[in-house]
């Protein structure tokens, strides 16, 4: 209530020269999420009235990853990177009319959380600026203070030996007033060791106006800025704890947090049980009472309630409310499992659909299949649905059985009710509740295996 309109501005222009990549920083990713992305997620809670991202290195795909997130933000350019003041200044045209203030964010800290930004926010003070305290402050700007005040940040390249000693760091987050910030940003020179304009000298520059200048204290895990690939790990290391926490939380249980790893999009339901060392990522879901692992890698993947899938790797797939999934068993995309149905060891599926109460129990490969319910496919069967050129379909309709090892070569339809003999090679379609065998007449040869042992045993005698 009361609070002034606030427009954030993200900075997220730069390369990431640490990252040695050619990959912009702000999109690398972590836990399932660009930087850029898990940021504007972290401040979604504050409800800002406008939302800028300045970005530069790497436009096009920075503007490419934004579309893909779907926040409304409006996009600022910085063709050149001339420094963090500098990136604040051309983000002040797009400012939407009656903001009042800025917060100027760092796009590599994503770890913000509700109440650290809310108390950043609600700060009675012209300047705001986040500030936090580390044992070891190397390559921050540390908070100069007179007293009790801050007179100035000084950049690590550019400390005196007893500033450097400071353990006061600046986070790279701050509230500004719009009134005079566009005289201050201009004012801002670039006469320091790296040669670019630091948006830190807007806090001397506002204090010699006379605006009041505040800090406030955010716990160092929340403000760590990502400048590399150790950091990128350790934010992500963060990230899944606080994801695995809230699912707990959630009514969730988790077995072994220690070796579960959870992205952020990924959504349980309580009750379900996450078993040790399982995977779940992209826009994974888990049904109620559902019990996924152990050892299990779930991607972009549905899991109905109450199923139960074990040691198995799905990859945009759909496993109805009920289903047996698993041991070592790989779902592929487009698979579709429905209700009550099984697929168990060793078996393969690709864009297959398999109708309620439908089992593939054993060593089998189904792709390109709609199979009908309560069919029973035998250990073994295997859809031909590739003839080297083209991939072709099976239909297999409602309660037939299909033999073990029997070869479906698509593409074919078995008919409702019908019945393939054991290790046939079907080539033809099979009426509604026929027989269908394709296999060698069986030939019995009496005594012949005793006649072989017989001249084996002779021969042997003889040598
Ligand atoms: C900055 C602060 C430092 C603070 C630290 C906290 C300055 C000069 N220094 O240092 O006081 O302790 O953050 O993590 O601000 N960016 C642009 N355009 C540019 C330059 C940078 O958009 O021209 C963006 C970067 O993409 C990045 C952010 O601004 O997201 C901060 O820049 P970075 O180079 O990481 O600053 P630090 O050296 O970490
Ligand atoms: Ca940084």
């Amino acid at each position: 209530m009361g609070r002034p309109s606030t427009a954030a501005v993200i900075l997220a222009a730069g390369k990431g020269t640490r990252f040695k990549s050619d990959l912009a920083k702000v999109l690398h990713r972590v836990g399932g999420r660009s930087l850029l992305h898990h940021m504007l997620a972290s401040i979604q809670p504050a409800g800002f009235d406008q939302v800028i991202v300045v970005i530069g290195h790497q436009e096009d795909d920075v503007r490419a990853e934004l579309d893909a997130i779907g926040m409304d933000v409006d996009v600022v350019v910085q063709s050149e990177q001339l420094g963090t003041g500098h990136a604040a200044e051309v983000a002040l045209p797009a400012l939407h009319d009656g903001i009042e203030r800025v917060a100027v964010l760092a796009g590599d800290t994503p770890l913000l959380l509700p109440p650290t930004l809310g108390a950043f926010l609600d700060e009675d003070a012209d300047v705001v600026m986040l500030v936090t305290e580390v044992d070891d402050p190397t390559g921050y700007g540390r908070v100069v203070r007179k007293g009790d005040n801050v007179a100035r940040i000084v950049e690590h390249k550019d400390a005196t030996a007893d500033e450097l000693l400071i353990r006061e760091i600046n986070t790279s987050m701050y509230v500004f007033p719009v009134e005079g910030l566009a005289d201050v940003l201009a004012s801002i020179g670039a006469d320091n060791a790296q040669g670019e304009r630091y948006l830190t000298d807007a806090i001397a520059a506002f204090l010699d106006r006379g605006a009041t200048v505040s800090t406030i204290r955010a716990p160092h895990d929340e403000v760590a800025g990502i400048n590399d690939r150790a950091q990128l790990a350790e934010a992500g290391a963060i990230l899944r704890q606080r994801i695995l926490q809230q699912h707990m939380v959630d009514g969730v249980t988790i077995v072994d947090p220690a070796t579960t790893w959870i992205q952020a999009d990924v959504k349980i339901a309580a009750d379900a049980v996450i078993l040790p060392n399982s995977h779940l990522e992209g826009s994974t879901t888990v049904g109620a009472g559902a019990t996924v692992g152990p050892n299990c890698r779930l991607v972009d993947t549905s899991v109905g309630e109450g199923a139960n899938v074990v040691w198995t790797v799905a990859d945009r797939a759909e496993i109805g409310s009920r289903a047996n999934v698993g041991p070592f068993t790989y779902l592929r995309p487009g698979t579709r499992l429905a209700a009550g149905t099984k697929a168990g060891g060793f078996v393969e599926m690709k864009n297959a659909e398999v109708g309620e109460g439908s089992k593939v129990p054993h060593l089998s490969y189904i792709g390109d299949a709609v199979i009908g319910k309560d069919v029973n496919v035998g250990a073994g069967t295997i859809t031909c649905n590739y003839d080297g050129f083209d991939k072709h379909q099976t239909v297999i309709g409602d309660g037939a059985f299909i033999g073990s090892d029997t070869m479906l070569v698509a593409p074919v339809e078995i008919g409702s009710g019908a019945v393939t003999g054991a290790g046939s090679a079907i080539t033809e379609d099979v009426p509604d509740d026929a027989l269908a065998v394709e296999r060698a007449e069986q030939q019995n040869l009496e005594g012949w295996a005793a006649r072989q042992r017989e001249q084996h045993a002779t021969r042997r005698k003889e040598d």
